[in-house]
């Protein structure tokens, strides 16, 4: 990441100034480890903004998303810019799942230090199906795609013996896993369902081969799945008049999850991490107050 750096000191000896300097705010974080990151769609995704910063910080990795997302294409733009290899897997099948392990760890040349599952979708948003009248074929899809993906992904892990010791799985959810946003509908459900894996599978992963497992709560976002959710403005608009540092964007979120891919978080481990700029510990903000005085 680039940044403009603005500096200005003054004391009785010196006075300098530096404007429009660029910076490399890189810190090497991820040099040498090597990982796959699921669910990169376009620039807007998570897992987009997560792979450019993982490059950033020395990490290799292999890009993978469902055979039909690939067919867009626009894929090839981010594989081409991070030196990344594209391997096909629907996360719903452990068969593609065990296929793309052994290609990418051989690929990659060695064990993985890090996985990134960034994958939602309810067929009963899509169909606008109300949470009261859900279609249970749709609800078993969007599960099966949201939730016991993450499930699989970390037994396809384990079984191969994928992971390096102190490696760090990281999955994406939403507080509607905690608290009901009625628009989103059975996401909720599935979220909640994610963020118990983490905490049932990261117990056996930490015990027997040292790998931490966490879900990053993160703010609402304008993404392609993000804007699936009905009302989403309103509700990107309420969420950032509520957190006091406001809404966490998707390149921030990359950066926590670097953090989190990195060893100075080796004890992390069965975790539901909130990066939401304090929404999830704020009653209510003097903004909001202000809304309803007037
Ligand atoms: N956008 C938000 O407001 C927000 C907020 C909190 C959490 N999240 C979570 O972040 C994650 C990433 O979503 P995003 O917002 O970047 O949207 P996105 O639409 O860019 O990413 C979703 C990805 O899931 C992939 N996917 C769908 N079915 C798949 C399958 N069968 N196999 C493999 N991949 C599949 C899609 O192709 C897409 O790349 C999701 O888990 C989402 O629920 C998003």
């Amino acid at each position: 990441m680039r940044g403009v750096f603005s500096l200005a000191y003054s004391n009785e000896l010196a006075i300098f100034v530096l404007n429009n300097v660029s910076i490399d705010m890189s810190y090497n974080l991820l040099k040498g480890k090597r990982g796959i990151i699921f669910g990169a769609l376009d620039e807007n995704s998570i897992a987009w903004k997560t792979a450019e910063r993982v490059h950033e910080e020395g990490g290799s990795f292999v890009l993978t998303n469902a055979p039909i997302a690939l067919r867009m294409g626009q894929l090839n733009a981010l594989a081409e810019k991070t030196g990344a290899k594209i391997i096909p897997a629907d996360a719903t099948s452990s068969e593609d799942l065990n296929q793309l392990i052994e290609e990418a760890t051989a690929h990659l040349g060695g064990k993985l230090d890090f996985v990134l599952h960034s994958i939602g979708m309810s067929v009963n948003v899509r169909k606008g199906r109300h949470y009261t009248d859900e279609n249970y074929d749709f609800t078993t899809k969007g599960w099966d795609v949201s939730a016991l993906s993450f499930h699989k992904l970390l037994q396809s892990l384990y079984k191969n013996d994928a992971m390096n010791e102190w490696g760090s799985v990281v999955a994406l959810t939403y507080m509607a896993a905690q608290r009901t946003f009625p628009d989103y509908n059975d996401m909720a459900d599935n979220k909640a369902y994610l963020e118990s894996v983490a905490r049932s599978f990261g117990y056996f992963f930490g015990k027997e081969k040292n790998v931490r497992v966490n879900t990053i709560s993160q703010s609402p976002t304008v993404t392609t799945a993000g804007k699936g959710v009905k009302g989403f403005d309103a509700f990107l608009n309420f969420a950032e008049k509520m957190s006091p540092l406001g809404n966490a964007s998707a390149a921030d979120c990359a950066d926590y999850t670097v953090t989190l891919f990195s060893d100075l978080t080796r004890k992390v481990t069965m975790q539901n991490l909130f990066h939401d700029g304090g929404f999830s510990n704020t009653g209510v903000s003097q903004e909001i107050v202000d809304h309803f005085s007037e």
